[in-house]
Parts: C-alpha cells; sequence; structure tokens
C-alpha cells in the first residue's frame, strides 16, 4: 500500500482511510457499471443513486427535520459569506454578526455591502484567542451570523450563542460541521466548505429552513439564490458530483462509527490528550483560552519563532506533517477533525514530550 503519513493539515484535510480506498473502487467503476463516479452523467441512475443516498446520510447523521433542504453549491464557504447578505440583507436592513475570527471578517465584511452589519460581539481585542460571552445583539436583525469553529485561532464555541427569541441564527461550520451534535432546528442556515470534515474542497453543504428559502431575494442571478437549488435538487447545473459522492461516504462512515455522538466522544479524547499535555508542558503553551479552546485545531506555541521553527521542521522530518500555525497566530496548529486518528495525536504527544526533553 502506499505510505501514508501524519495529516495535521487544516483544509483540505486528512479524510477517512476506508473511504479512500472505497473512492478508489468506484473511481475505475462505479459499483459494477464499468463507468467511474467521475465519468457519469449527473442526470443518469447512477449518480442520481449516489446524490441521494449522500443526502440521506446526511440527513440521518445531522438529524436534519424535514422543514430543512440539503443543498450542494460550489465557490466554498466564501461565497456563503456572500451569498447570506445577498438574499437576506437589503439596504437599511440591518444583520448581526459575531466576529471570532478571519473567516468571520470576511463573511462581515460581503454583509457590508448589502445593509447594515452589526457587530453583536468580537474577541478581536486579544486576537481571538477566545469565544465571546456577551452579546450586543440588534433588536431588529434579519439575522445573527457566527462562526462555530474558528480554524485559525483555534476556537469554538461550546454551544450556539443565545438568541432573541424569533431570531435566525445563520452558522459558518466549515470546520467543525458534524464533529458533535448539532440541534439544526435552531438555525435558518447552516453551511460548510466540505474539505475538513465533510470530503473534498469544491463543494459547500448548506442545510436551509424551507421558509429562508422562500424569503431569499428573488431578483439575484439564478445560480446565487437558494430556491435554485432547492428547486432542482442541486442540480440547476451540473453539480460537485465527486463531491457529493464523497461526502455522502464520509457521513455514511460517520453512521458506521456510531454517528455524532461516538464521534464527539473520540474527538473529545483526542483533543483532551493534547490539551493535557499542553497544561503540563513548561515548552509548549496553547493560545486559546482554556474555556474556549476547539477540539478540532488545537493551536499552540513555545513563544519563541525559532524554537517554533525547529519543532515543524523536526516534525515534518519525522512524517508529521502540516503543522506549522497560521501567519496571525504563529507557532503550530495541529488539525484533528473527525477522520484523524487517536494514534496520531498520541504520535504527536510524544513527539513534542521528546522534543521538550531535548531542549532541556
Ligand atoms: C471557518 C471557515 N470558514 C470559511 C472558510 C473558507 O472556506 P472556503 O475556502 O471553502 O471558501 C474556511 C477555510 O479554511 C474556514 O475555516
Amino acid at each position: 500500500m502506499t505510505e501514508r503519513i501524519l495529516n495535521f493539515s487544516a483544509g483540505p484535510a486528512v479524510l477517512p482511510l476506508e473511504v479512500l480506498e472505497e473512492a478508489r473502487e468506484d473511481l475505475l467503476s462505479l459499483r459494477g457499471t464499468g463507468i467511474g463516479v467521475l465519468e457519469h452523467s449527473h442526470r443518469g441512475k447512477a449518480f442520481t443513486a449516489v446524490r441521494n443516498e449522500a443526502e440521506a446520510a446526511i440527513r440521518e447523521v445531522g438529524s436534519i427535520p424535514d422543514n430543512y433542504k440539503v443543498l450542494f453549491l460550489q465557490g466554498g464557504a466564501s461565497l456563503q459569506f456572500a451569498m447570506l447578505p445577498m438574499n437576506f440583507l437589503a439596504d437599511g436592513q440591518t444583520a448581526d454578526y459575531v466576529v471570532t475570527g478571519a473567516w468571520a471578517k470576511k463573511a462581515i465584511k460581503e454583509a457590508k455591502s448589502a445593509g447594515n452589519a452589526h457587530v453583536a460581539a468580537t474577541s478581536e481585542d486579544r486576537n481571538f484567542c477566545y469565544v465571546p460571552k456577551e452579546y450586543d445583539f440588534s433588536a431588529d436583525a434579519r439575522y445573527v451570523h457566527f462562526t462555530s469553529n474558528n480554524t485559525i485561532f483555534g476556537t469554538q464555541f461550546a454551544s450556539e450563542p443565545n438568541i432573541p427569541d424569533g431570531g435566525t441564527l445563520i452558522c459558518d461550520a466549515s470546520s467543525d460541521i458534524f464533529s458533535r451534535p448539532i440541534d439544526v432546528s435552531k438555525y435558518g442556515m447552516i453551511y460548510a466548505g466540505a474539505q475538513k470534515n465533510l470530503g473534498p474542497s469544491g463543494v459547500t453543504l448548506v442545510i436551509i429552513r424551507d421558509d429562508l428559502v422562500e424569503a431569499g431575494n428573488d431578483a439575484l442571478p439564478p445560480m446565487l439564490q437558494y430556491r435554485t437549488y432547492a428547486e432542482n435538487d442541486s442540480m440547476y447545473n451540473t453539480p460537485p458530483a465527486f463531491g457529493i459522492y464523497l461526502v455522502g461516504r464520509v457521513c455514511q462512515w460517520l453512521l458506521d462509527q456510531g454517528g455524532l455522538t461516538a464521534i464527539q466522544e473520540r474527538n473529545e479524547t483526542k483533543a483532551a490528550k493534547l490539551y493535557d499535555y499542553l497544561e503540563t508542558s513548561s515548552l509548549f503553551n496553547a493560545t486559546a483560552d482554556a474555556d474556549s479552546r476547539s477540539k478540532m485545531n488545537v493551536t499552540f506555541v513555545t513563544g519563541d519563532a525559532d524554537t517554533d521553527a525547529e519543532f515543524i521542521k523536526q516534525a515534518t522530518a519525522a512524517k508529521l506533517d502540516g503543522l506549522k500555525g497560521h501567519r496571525s497566530v504563529g507557532g503550530m496548529r495541529a488539525s484533528i477533525y473527525n477522520a484523524f486518528p487517536s494514534e496520531g495525536v498520541d504520535a504527536l504527544v510524544d513527539f513534542m514530550k521528546n522534543f521538550e526533553a531535548s531542549q532541556g
């Protein structure tokens, strides 16, 4: 077998080996059809089955209520930053944003072009190392947008912000979707670029309540309206077929693992191993406040840029790849999404301990 090394990349990121092995077969011949998954017509019987199975697996794993649509879009989570205000925010109207990192800043920037974007809370005062606990929500917000996991800064909401009654909560869940149970009925819309916890880049999952689909701006070009995707089973144009296939297989894998409760338990155990060590280490420190730490992206530093660089160099040589932190935080980031193996976390902790010992 081709050698695989430990991949701590923040995204695109590690995928379940079983899924990749199955995909390798399906690339050549999808379920005995003699035609690979990349080669089938998206309107044909074989791909229609794949699409329907993908949606069914997503619905089951996320316990998605019937009054929500599951849509497959392109353009990444970044297109959602723009599509959301285009659809639901007009001149003179207000949307609330919880600004907890670089992605939230990009999201609010797009809203500013459509209407009033109000910062309901921000953690920028300490370089986004925590999740805010207090909010200043607008009385008339069209929606409240937050980022459940801040990939770059290594913070994560323990639960969704409590928004005013009757408000519409929208979540960019790109880097922690389906990493724990989620009560979809609390949300108007959840979106996620697939390339961290769900599959390959190139497909964005959008889970949206029916009344929002209806309420979207119908003067936009069809490709920018949610209703176009909702009314056409996400097949108004050629969909990101391979992405849909793989997201479906990953969600089936999640179900086979025992679903989101089991995955959450596993994710918590993995993250705790790293954070527990960071608490006792006299070389490494976690960058995020203890009550805000992400179970998906563990960010840490030594406090000395040269030592960080040496650590990353040695780790890479030891086949622990992708540990360099984002430049806005520096240091290291270990992304340990759903598919990242528990033994990989053990290997990292051992490596860190040895490195710490080698530093005297
Ligand atoms: C939380 C979050 N939102 C949005 C994005 C941007 O996603 P995309 O590259 O799919 O546009 C990322 C990418 O890393 C992310 O981590």
